[in-house]
């Protein structure tokens, strides 16, 4: 690390080692399109407000185009996910085609100079695990288990892997798709988009503004599949092994420390515990929020909020992942998630500017910091909507055709020369 933002009012560039990763974050269902034998497919569609995945971005058959994209702008990195749902599309039927299109992802990553992050479960299931009882089957981690062991054949020469993406994000959703299984017809309430408040966005319908608490007995079943796959991975391949936790930078109010720390805990802390073991621990990081009396409190209406209706904190970064490095006691970081959802792609790059600014802070300070994997590569499926915009690069959705934006090009500079101006 060399100079430092801001100091004594002076603005400083900032610099980041010569090995730093740099690339982009994806996952399947948001971008490979007709992911046909996935539990979230089978919902989409079923709840007012809830828009289709459809053919995506079709990544699936693209993905050398945008790996192309990543590499020619000056990253070295492309974060992506192997979905579950094409690998075991019936229980304990493994298609070694898939498998095959898997590998050749890699090995293209591989040949465009891209370190593969792989992440081997975002969001979605295949049907059939949902049908067993997903997540609260008692079997559920040995079921995810049997399949890592299949996926690890081909992630031999792998150096990052992710287990399960966002599990605290996932045993929210666990815990509100129970409640929404009750209610067929009540508004489709996305996991990432907020309440909607004055900012950007105008189509996001009614929703509790705060997202309700994960289901801890949720959790502990995600750490125990976690805790599988872990070994697995290290059994069968050389490659660090972590899992992605979603991390809502949350600040507590004058006097609120210890709603602060209830609350942290079941959203964030039991899930970044089970790091401590970890090779890596991904961060994943948006917005901030306080907390107060009552628990976490909404995003105030803002005409700067994003698309998601999320508050403008590129200062969030850096609380994330501090919070991070403390609550593991120093498992290395890779931020596997940092973007922004708008329309103006330039406030895209000032957010990002002002993130990576206080990102270099916190290794000035001494956190072990070993990449920045932005959200996302595409515009994308945001997970029942298509409105929220977090791509580096546009896509049409009838002809596919990526349209790389300015910051496409403004963050592959940062790459190449590892400087942030
Ligand atoms: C994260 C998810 C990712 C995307 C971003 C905006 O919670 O991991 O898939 O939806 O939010």
């Amino acid at each position: 690390m060399c100079a430092l933002a801001h100091r004594q009012g002076v603005t400083m560039p900032v610099a980041f080692p010569p090995q730093f990763l740099w690339g982009a974050s994806t996952a399947p269902h948001q971008i490979e399109g007709n992911n046909v034998n996935s539990d979230f497919w089978a919902n989409e569609g079923r709840h007012p407000g809830m828009e289709r995945s459809g053919d995506a971005c079709d990544s699936y058959h693209r993905y050398s185009e945008d790996m192309q994209l990543l590499a020619d702008a000056g990253f070295n990195s492309y974060r992506f996910g192997i979905e579950w749902a094409r690998i075991e599309p019936a229980r304990g039927h493994f298609s070694n085609a898939e498998l095959a299109h898997y590998r050749r992802m890699i090995d293209t990553a591989k040949e465009l100079g891209l370190e593969p992050v792989v992440t081997l479960q975002h969001f979605t299931t295949p049907r059939w695990f949902a049908e067993n009882g997903g997540w609260l089957a008692d079997d559920a981690p040995q079921l995810f288990g049997a399949y890592v062991e299949r996926v690890c054949s081909i992630l031999g020469d792998v150096n990052w892997v992710a287990t399960i993406n966002e599990p605290n994000m996932l045993a929210m959703m666990a815990s509100m798709a129970q409640l929404m299984a009750s209610a067929e017809a009540s508004d489709w309430q996305s996991p990432t988009v907020e309440h909607s408040s004055n900012g950007e966005s105008e189509s996001a319908p009614s929703r509790p503004s705060v997202l309700p608490d994960p289901d801890p007995a949720i959790g502990r079943r995600l750490i125990a599949a976690h805790e599988i796959a872990r070994g697995t991975v290290r059994r069968l391949t050389s490659a660090k092994v972590g899992w992605t936790v979603a991390n809502g930078a949350l600040v507590a109010r004058p006097g609120c420390d210890e709603v602060l720390d209830r609350v942290q805990y079941v959203r964030e802390d039991m899930y970044l515990e089970a790091s401590r073991a970890d090779d890596f621990v991904g961060v994943q990081s948006y917005s901030s929020q306080w907390v107060g009396p009552d628990g976490v409190e909404p995003h105030p209406p803002h005409p700067d909020n994003t698309l998601v209706n999320t508050a403008y904190r590129p200062d969030a970064l850096a609380i994330a992942v501090r919070h991070t490095a403390a609550v593991t006691d120093g498992t290395p970081v890779l931020v596997t998630e940092n973007g922004i959802a708008v329309t103006d792609d330039r406030r895209r790059i000032a957010y990002t500017g002002e993130a990576l600014k206080g990102l270099a802070e916190t290794m000035q300070d001494g956190v072990d910091v070993r990449g920045y994997l932005h959200w996302s590569l595409l515009d994308n499926f945001e997970w029942g909507h298509w409105e929220p915009t977090f791509g580096l690069v546009a896509v049409d959705r009838e002809t596919f055709v990526r349209s790389p934006k300015p910051s496409l090009q403004w963050l592959g500079e940062v790459a190449r020369t590892g400087k942030v101006a």
